[in-house]
This record gives structure tokens, sequence and C-alpha cells, in this order.
């Protein structure tokens, strides 16, 4: 059995990338049920809301799911406790060090699996203790990293002795098989769950990301030293602008703010903030997370075959 699934009771190595005011217990449900690991995203959300939405996923699978702890988000320490004390498998971690949440979260025996853009913090990772990592690099949508995937994952790979799982531009089963060769153990995914059925996602949300194009992603936020990955619109064009006008920190925080918020429930793709992954591109159908899955793992065997038989032949 692949290591991470028999570390973690799951069917299949794919995660299910946490996705801020999107990935709730509907979608982690129906990622979990189909073999996958659900991640539900406590983003900045307060613990109550967190507990709602654990109980409710907990009602529609039996199946191991994980929740990911934004650890800059001001309700931190509450969601810390939170899923601790409602038995959550896997925790997933952004934005910062979780070292003051181990001692916690080990003494229940959870698995912690932070996301990490470079082999020194990925290291640190291990030393305090974490499980595997998500190595994500910047093709990814939403908050990002200097590196790609391809350079990311094999020296990751190679500077840990905890599994690894690739994320950021891994939409079928090449970019699956491609991440395994590179030394991962599994592969997370955000963008193309955005379009699952079960998502709950903003509609125009969903219609924009099948609508995307391979050059339609932007990054915003450098100067702050925050990029985002996202979907070109009017709200990255007036941050762009801004950036080379020398905007501050604070006027572009003002800007971002509620942006996600926007897009996500409101539907109101101009002005609000479309994250997605540049992967966006090959994303053309709607299907059910258990599709998903299913055809993510035919093409890997599928994939995986033919190379290696055209290997053999040729080379
Ligand atoms: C809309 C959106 C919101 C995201 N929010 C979070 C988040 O709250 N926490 C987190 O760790 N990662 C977040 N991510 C990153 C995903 O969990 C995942 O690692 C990433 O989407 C993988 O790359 P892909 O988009 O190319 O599949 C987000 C991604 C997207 C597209």
């Amino acid at each position: 059995m692949n290591s991470i699934c028999d570390m973690l009771g799951i069917k299949y190595p794919i995660f299910q990338g946490a996705m801020a005011w999107i990935s709730n217990h509907a979608i982690a449900a129906a990622v979990s049920e189909a073999g996958g690991l659900g991640i539900i995203a406590a983003g900045n959300a307060p613990a109550d809301w967190l507990r709602k939405e654990i109980r409710a996923c907990k009602e529609k699978t039996d199946k191991p799911f994980g929740v990911n702890v934004m650890l800059l988000s001001p309700y931190a320490d509450e969601v810390a406790r939170v899923v601790a004390e409602e038995g959550v498998k896997v925790v997933t971690t952004g934005a910062g060090n979780p070292g003051k949440y181990m001692e916690l979260w080990k003494s229940k025996d959870m698995k912690v699996i932070p996301v990490v853009p470079s082999v020194a913090i990925a290291k640190r990772m291990e030393k305090g203790g974490a499980d595997a990592v998500v190595a994500e690099g910047c093709e990814s949508g939403g908050h990002i990293g200097e590196l790609t995937t391809m350079v990311l994952v094999p020296q990751v790979a190679g500077a840990v002795n905890i599994p690894v799982i690739a994320a950021g531009g891994i939409a079928d089963g090449r970019g699956f098989a491609a991440a395994m060769m590179l030394g991962a153990k599994g592969v997370q995914i955000g963008t193309r769950f955005l379009v699952a059925e079960e998502c709950t996602v903003h509609e125009a949300y969903k219609e924009r990301v099948l609508k995307a194009t391979d050059i339609d992603t932007v990054v915003t936020g450098r100067s702050t030293g925050h990029p985002v990955r996202g979907l070109k619109n009017q709200l990255t064009r007036s941050f762009l602008q801004k950036e080379k006008e020398g905007a501050t920190v604070d006027e572009l925080e003002k800007l971002g703010a509620g942006a996600l918020y926007k897009s996500a429930i409101e539907g109101d793709i101009m002005n609000g903030s479309v994250m997605s992954g540049q992967i966006a591109g090959l994303i053309t159908k709607r299907q059910s997370a258990e599709e998903i899955i299913q055809e993510l793992m035919k093409e890997l065997k599928e994939v995986t075959a033919e190379k290696v038989q055209y290997i053999t032949q040729n080379m």
C-alpha cells in the first residue's frame, strides 16, 4: 500500500486542497467518501463555524478527513483546540509554524501535515514532528511561494524522510504520474475540485474556471510579501496598477480584504479574487468528486504503463 494511504487510512493518495471560504464539509465529505482525503479549510473563520462543519462532515462520511488551519487567523488558537476536541484525524497547516500546537495534536494521535514552499521549511517541519509535508509549487491557486512544483518536489523529497505530497499544477493523470516520479507519495489538488459538483463555490466562479486558458492567471501582491495567484479581472488590474504606483502595504491589503468572499460566495468575479491555479486551462468539465478521483487513478495507471513501455522499447 502507498505509505501515505497507510498512514492516513485512505484509499487513494489524493488530497483535496483546502480552499478558504470554499472547501466546507460538502466537498470534503464527498472527496473522503470517494477514497481521497477531503479537507475543510478553516481560513479566517471562527471556531464555532468550524465545529459545525466538522460535525456535518462526520454526518456524511465515516472516512478520515482533514482540517486546514491557517496559522495567521485571529482564531488560530481556538481552531487548533477544536480540531483536537472533535477528533479530526489529519490537520494541514499554512502560513507559519504549527510548533505551538504540536504537543496537543500529537497527544490526540493526529497526523500533522504542513504545507511548505521550500526545502528549509520542510526540514524545519520534519524536525518539529510533522508526519508528512505538502510541497506546494507556485503554479497553485491562492497564496504561493517562489518555486515551481517541478523543482520543489524532488528537492524536498531528497531532503526529508517523511512522505511528500506534491501540490500545484496537478489536474490529471499525467501531472499525478509526474509528481510521483519526482518523489511524491501523493498529490494535493485544489483548482480541479473547484468545479466538482459537490463544491459549493458560486456558479459564476465555476464558469470562470471552466473558461480559463493557460495564460489567464496572474500573481498580485508580490510587493506586500504575500503573493496570490488568481484569474485576471478588474481586481487584479487595479491591484497591479496600484503596486506599480508604489501603494503602501496597508492600501493594498485593504483592496484585497474580503475579495475571496466577494467572488466565492457573492459571485462577483470581476471585483472579487478568483483564486485559481495555472492548470485551470486544462479543466473543462464538471464532474462529481468520485468521478474526478476515479478518472485521476485510471489515467495515472494508463500513463505510467504507456511511458514504461515507451522507455523500455525505445531507450
Ligand atoms: C480558491 C483557493 C483557495 C485556497 N485556500 C487555501 C487555504 O485556505 N489554505 C491552504 O493551505 N491552501 C489554500 N489553497 C491552496 C490549495 O489548498 C492547494 O494546495 C492548491 O490549490 C494546489 O494547486 P492547484 O490549484 O494547482 O491544484 C487555495 C487554493 C485555491 C485555488
